[in-house]
């Protein structure tokens, strides 16, 4: 968990040079990978994927600074609402927040930049390895990109172990590496409680989250991606949270379990 932390404060660390040095009049040279193939591969992408494209997946929302900077994803569940984590949110001012939908290619202009009026935490939140790691932003406008459903206590079926689940991001391609100038997705089997547990002990709460990876690490989220979308049958599954490293044998990535927190959610896509 310190050195989960230390990651999480390295990334935000990194963030803060990201925006300081530009106020500063440095100008910083963002790595950006290799154009992909014709057939869309990229090599080590998310970690382990491949490109993707907003019209296939039009819910997936980036949060960026006012100067633009990505620093964590999200997904449309209403026209004006937005999911992502608490710890995306947690200490910004609605105003120091815009989404940005519809746009593949963070170095393009497409698809739309919103503004946030309002940021709610759970109440509970303290930091991702205890759970409770949802926030939720209501827009500025309404987007006309299509909605993600969420999960509801009824879909448990969604989270048996072995289930086949779509990550999507435009986070580092490895822990600790460059962010991705292209949004990138990956499919993950969900992990079951055991094997969560037996990485992480006690800092994995079954009621609060879930687990996906394959046993041999390779394919994961990673900085950045976070507060973006875990999905499976055609419902937001999960956001996600954290993880030790990126993509480590043995080291599945965090999500939230939106289930758990359905009633929570709804209230308030309804507020
Ligand atoms: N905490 C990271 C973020 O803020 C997400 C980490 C996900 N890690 C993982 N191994 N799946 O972007």
């Amino acid at each position: 968990m310190a050195a989960t932390l230390h990651r999480l404060r390295s990334w935000l660390g990194a963030l803060v040079v990201a925006i300081l040095l530009p106020l500063a009049g440095f100008s910083v040279a963002t790595a950006a990978p290799a154009p992909p193939s014709a057939d869309g591969e990229v090599g080590t992408q998310i970690v382990g994927g491949t490109r993707a494209s907003t019209s296939t997946y039009p819910w997936v929302v980036y949060l960026a600074t006012s100067s633009g900077f990505q620093y964590c994803g999200g997904t449309l569940v209403a026209a004006n609402k937005v999911v992502t984590a608490a710890h995306c949110t947690v200490g910004d001012s609605a105003s120091a927040v815009r989404v940005v939908a519809g746009r593949d290619d963070k170095n393009s202009t497409a698809g739309v930049v919103a503004r946030v009026t309002k940021i709610w935490i759970h109440p509970s939140y303290v930091d991702a390895t205890q759970g409770n790691d949802v926030s939720v932003l209501t827009l500025d406008r309404n987007l006309t990109q299509a909605t993600l459903p969420i999960a509801t206590s009824s879909d448990t079926g969604l989270y048996a172990a072995g289930t086949s689940s779509t990550i999507l991001g435009w986070g580092t391609t490895s822990s600790g590496g460059s962010a991705s100038r292209y949004l990138l997705k990956a499919t993950v089997p969900l992990t079951s409680n055991a094997t969560c547990s037996s990485a992480y002990g006690s800092d994995f709460k079954a009621a609060h989250m879930v687990c996906a990876a394959y046993p041999q690490g390779g394919t994961d989220t990673c900085q950045g991606d976070s507060g973006g979308p875990l999905v499976a049958g055609g419902k937001l599954i999960g956001i996600t949270s954290w993880g030790e490293g990126c993509a480590l044998a043995g080291y599945p990535g965090v999500y939230t379990r939106v289930s758990n927190f359905a009633t929570l959610i709804t209230q308030q896509i309804n507020s």
